[in-house]
């Protein structure tokens, strides 16, 4: 049986806490996963009480969650759920929050030990001073059980912030006691890539340098920064998107296999992939900014913050030297996708005598990430009743007809669970953290960041510039996920 457990959400009152990780839990509640003793404190300025935090959230649920029928189990959920009004800078009232979970712990436990999780989901500046007050109230020892911290991104603005706030958090928790977001690697899709590899034999043969001729990742939205921008315009994509989750799916497609499935093991294969990954060169790297971005409510009046990035990425190692790995994100895009795309080379020889205006297309293997999550193998087959024309045709798998249509977890759903049972596996390490960071913190500063920023019409696939990064080798941006 879990010990009680207590989970205490700093920045309550925000958007995260409301929209995903009140969500996640209930949804946990209703499959029963959570422990028997739980209590969920939210801990913001707010001057609510508890029964104005538990409404705010009930309302904020509506449209995912839960339907009338599930009403009931809500009330039985919600009434775990606390708050304790505070202020992230007053020591006074960290203390007053270990008084509140003191007061459960000892209501709930039979003397024996109980957990804590403490979740920042605040904004970035206050991680500081949590953890000291969390420290400076007694809050971080471990004598009467587990103590973990959950920190939410963005994890740093650059390699010297990051790696300052990772050496203050070190300073107070162990490794093992801390939990960094990065919310894609507990997408369903994302998990699989590790399972698809590993657990078939027909890909990983071909997985490398012998038989790819490049790989793509594609995290395209279609929605603007729009109530966004006061924290969009100092971050931009190379820090909201590429620096933690397109790199996070690189290193899960590009990887070595671990030799377990321990979270140590894993991490280390992924840390060891983002190490290998060779320093960016200018002429590989293009920005963009949608057009009128300057104009929207709280950008910085002639602002160049990318709101595209596409990077072109060379892995030093044996498995993949020389093979490009392209990734590009951007906002105001033409479509939603997550994919990524392992183009595979051409047959060495076409023995085929093909009319003039036949195309032939190398095989391409697509995991879709979101938003229609499933697989894809595109290859070439002869066009019936013809001798000389070839087509390239899909093999699809998709989940919501493979699994009964049934809903896919949301990512948090995961991840929270994860950190309750002290499992690492999906969050990233200190050093996996730097390493990203050293990567992209060269383009921010310097004469990579003084580059020009491309402006790209909404509703394209960005500017023409990041097709002609491809075009260099002969490669074309390719969408296999139904687009
Ligand atoms: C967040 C970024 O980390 O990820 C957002 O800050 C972005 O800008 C979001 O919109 C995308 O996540 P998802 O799960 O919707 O693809």
């Amino acid at each position: 049986m879990s010990p009680p457990t207590s989970i205490a959400i700093f920045g309550a009152s925000g958007d995260l806490t409301h929209r995903k990780l009140i969500p996640a839990l209930f949804r946990n509640f209703v499959k029963g996963r959570l422990p028997d003793r739980l209590l969920v404190v939210g801990f913001a300025r707010r001057p609510w009480d508890d029964a104005t935090f538990r409404n705010g959230l009930r309302q904020a649920m509506c449209s995912s969650a839960p339907s009338d029928d599930q009403e009931q189990l809500w009330q039985q959920f919600a009434d775990r759920v606390i708050y304790v009004q505070g202020n992230l800078d007053t020591a006074a009232d960290y203390r007053q929050l270990d008084a509140r979970l003191g007061e459960w712990e000892r209501g709930s436990g039979d003397g024996a030990d109980h957990q804590r999780l403490y979740y920042l989901a605040t904004a970035p500046q206050y991680y500081v001073p949590a953890v000291r007050h969390l420290a400076g109230a007694g809050m971080i020892s471990q004598e009467r059980g587990r103590r973990a911290l959950i920190v939410e991104k963005p994890y740093g603005h650059d390699l010297a912030s990051a790696e300052q706030l990772d050496d203050f958090v070190l300073e107070h928790f162990s490794e093992r006691q801390v939990f960094r977001i990065d919310h894609y690697l507990g997408k369903e899709t994302a998990q699989n890539i590790v399972f698809f590899r590993f657990a078939n034999t027909i890909f990983e043969p071909v997985w490398n340098r012998g038989y790819v001729d490049n790989v793509q990742i594609t995290v395209a939205e279609t929605v603007d920064v729009a109530s966004r921008a006061g924290y969009y315009d100092r971050s931009g994509a190379l820090r909201d998107m590429m620096q933690n989750h397109l790199l996070q799916l690189l290193a899960l497609v590009a990887m070595e296999p671990p030799s377990s499935l321990d979270p140590q093991a894993l991490r280390n294969e992924r840390v060891k992939l983002l190490s290998s990954i060779r320093p960016v060169e200018a002429e590989d790297v293009v920005l963009g900014q949608y057009a009128a971005y300057t104009e929207g409510e709280g950008v910085a009046p002639g602002s160049t913050t990318p709101t595209f990035a596409a990077l072109r990425l060379f892995i030093d190692n044996w498995r993949w030297q020389g093979v490009p790995f392209y990734l590009r994100t951007g906002k105001a895009l033409k479509a939603k996708t997550s994919e990524i795309s392992i183009q595979f080379k051409p047959p060495p020889d076409i023995m085929f005598d093909l009319s003039e205006d036949a195309t032939f297309t190398p095989n391409r293997l697509s995991i879709c990430v979101q938003p229609d999550e499933g697989v894809h193998l595109t290859f070439e087959t002869k066009v019936p009743d013809s001798a000389k024309d070839s087509r390239s045709v899909d093999m699809e798998f998709h989940y919501s007809d493979a699994f009964d249509g049934g809903e896919l977890p949301e990512a948090y759903e995961r991840l929270l669970l994860d950190a309750l049972s002290a499992d690492a596996s999906l969050f990233a390490r200190s050093d996996g953290i730097r390493a990203s960071w050293r990567l992209i913190d060269p383009l921010l500063r310097g004469p990579l960041a003084e580059r020009p920023v491309a402006t790209y019409e909404r509703s394209s696939w960005g500017p023409i510039e990041a097709d002609r990064l491809l075009a260099r080798a002969g490669h074309v941006w390719a969408l296999g996920c139904g687009h």
